[in-house]
């Protein structure tokens, strides 16, 4: 099996889409390659796409002030998106492009094997868990797929854009610490 390093590599050069095109950088992951908690997004803004770093923007700063709530830090995740370069004007991704990214977070998921997997937002949970994927009706909802546990919590830019939603993500994250405690 390929390692992370030759993924990455290999991803550098993808053309399967049209957003190979137009990205200055990939942005293809970040953080432990063995964590057992995995965060997934929906794919690079602006900033992600001028470091080739995923949530380094505003939404990055508020994932990283929820995980430093429980103690929780980058490098303890490890942190992909759905598709690894930036739709223009940050448009939700297209399906098809959707479709040609996936493979390369389907072998992410193999060389991590994470326990807990947590969706960032409508995008990412319609893509891993249900095509119908309500956010406002579902986060926080756990299922056990291929020795994993996934849920979905809303993405950080949704909390910056409605900040009356932040106590629902807090107690998501909160039971996400938990869980991922309890692994040990
Ligand atoms: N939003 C995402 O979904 N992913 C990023 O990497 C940054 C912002």
């Amino acid at each position: 099996m390929a390692t992370m390093e030759e993924l990455r590599r290999a991803c550098r050069a993808c053309m399967k889409c049209e957003l190979g095109k137009t990205r200055t950088n990939l942005v293809f992951g970040v953080g432990n390659e063995q964590a057992k908690l995995m965060f997934v997004g929906e794919g690079p803004g602006e900033q992600e796409d001028l470091q080739g770093v995923p949530f380094v923007g505003r939404a990055g700063k508020l994932l990283d002030d929820m995980l430093a709530m429980f103690d929780l830090k980058r490098e303890d995740v490890y942190i992909a998106n759905i598709v690894k370069c930036r739709p223009p004007k940050n448009r939700d991704p297209l399906p098809d492009e959707q479709d040609a990214c996936y493979p390369w977070l389907e072998q992410q998921l193999a060389v991590v094997r994470p326990k807990l997997v947590v969706c960032l937002g409508r995008i990412a949970a319609m893509r891993l868990i249900d095509p119908h994927y309500r956010i406002t009706q579902q986060h926080g909802q756990w299922l056990a797929r291929d020795g994993m546990e996934i849920t979905a919590i809303y993405h950080p830019a949704a909390l910056l854009r409605d900040p009356r939603r932040r106590p629902e993500a807090f107690d998501d994250m909160k039971d996400i610490a938990a869980k991922l405690k309890a692994l040990g």
